[in-house]
């Protein structure tokens, strides 16, 4: 997180070849979960390449496995075919932070020792794990916060400790599920703005999860549209970045993506 946001990009998208280095390599990913009645098929032999310093987006209706297949390359959930494969420096417990759609904080503990948690985990002293949630709360707007306990934050103010929690393990692949789900339109628009401004200094390589179409194509470089446990449509993003999304919203190109983006959602709904 301390690298220069151009450093840290060039150094995080590129191999010493030039080419982009895949991250995350699914293949052939089948998973069924049994029910009462029937056995339901969540994923569907999905493949997918996702590259280092890529931000991908995943959508999709309710229920077409768009956790399902971040829980696989979370490594919580074991496919019953097909692999997944990610490829990080360091051991996946570290490499990897997952940011729930719900909210994962202890109510009991205030916030900056909420964000600090994951490295009183890793025995970091106590001074540089309060150091760094500090610096995290800062990041995320939430400086001076850190007193305070959840319940005493509003829903958006809880997203962004979240934020601030993953954030504070310097992971290097971010998974996120739904983070701006149930949020009003303009701390949604905010977060969104923040979470971009964060991840562009980085280079990490983020999957987000989400509904909205809108700000899919505001953040990602890839939609990978899913439907029914299958992958619908992989749609490059080309967007120039850093982006600003006030501007974003407005353009033509935003619109017509947007527009493009409900036809082919509308498509599988016939
Ligand atoms: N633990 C489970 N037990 C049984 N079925 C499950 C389980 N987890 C997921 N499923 C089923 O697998 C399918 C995919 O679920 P998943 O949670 O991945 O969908 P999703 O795309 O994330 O949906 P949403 O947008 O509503 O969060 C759904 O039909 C769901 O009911
Ligand atoms: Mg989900």
């Amino acid at each position: 997180m301390n690298d220069t946001p151009e450093a840290a990009r060039s150094a995080g998208t590129k191999t010493r070849a030039g080419a982009p280095e895949t991250v995350i390599s699914v293949k052939g990913l089948t998973h069924w979960f049994p029910s009462a009645r029937s056995t339901h098929i969540a994923l569907d032999s999905i493949s997918l390449d996702i590259r280092r310093g890529e931000f991908v987006c995943l959508v999709g209706p309710s229920g077409c496995g768009k956790t399902t297949l971040l829980n696989m390359i979370s490594g919580q959930l074991k496919p019953h075919w097909g692999s997944v494969d990610v490829t990080t420096s360091q051991p996946a417990s570290s490499a990897i932070g997952y940011m729930f759609a719900r909210d994962s904080l202890m109510p009991w503990r205030t916030i900056r020792s909420n964000v600090a948690y994951g490295l009183e985990l890793r025995h970091v002293p106590r001074a540089s794990r309060l150091a760094r949630a500090d610096e995290m709360l800062h990041l995320v707007g939430l400086g001076g916060k850190g007193h305070m306990h959840p319940s005493q934050l509003s829903h958006g103010m809880r997203q962004r400790a979240n934020l601030a929690r993953t954030l504070a393990m310097d992971p290097e692949l971010l998974l996120v599920d739904e983070p701006f789900g149930a949020l009003d339109a303009q701390t949604k628009a905010r977060l969104q703005g923040e979470f971009l401004r964060i991840w562009e200094g980085t280079g990490k390589t983020v999957v987000f999860v989400t509904h909205d179409l809108g700000e899919a194509a505001l953040m990602a470089d890839r939609i990978v549209m899913m439907r029914e446990g299958t992958i619908r449509k992989d749609i490059a993003v080309e967007f120039p970045r850093p982006r600003n999304l006030d501007a974003l919203r407005f353009e033509p190109e935003y619109q017509e993506l947007v527009r493009s983006l409900w036809d082919l959602f509308a498509e599988g709904e016939e």
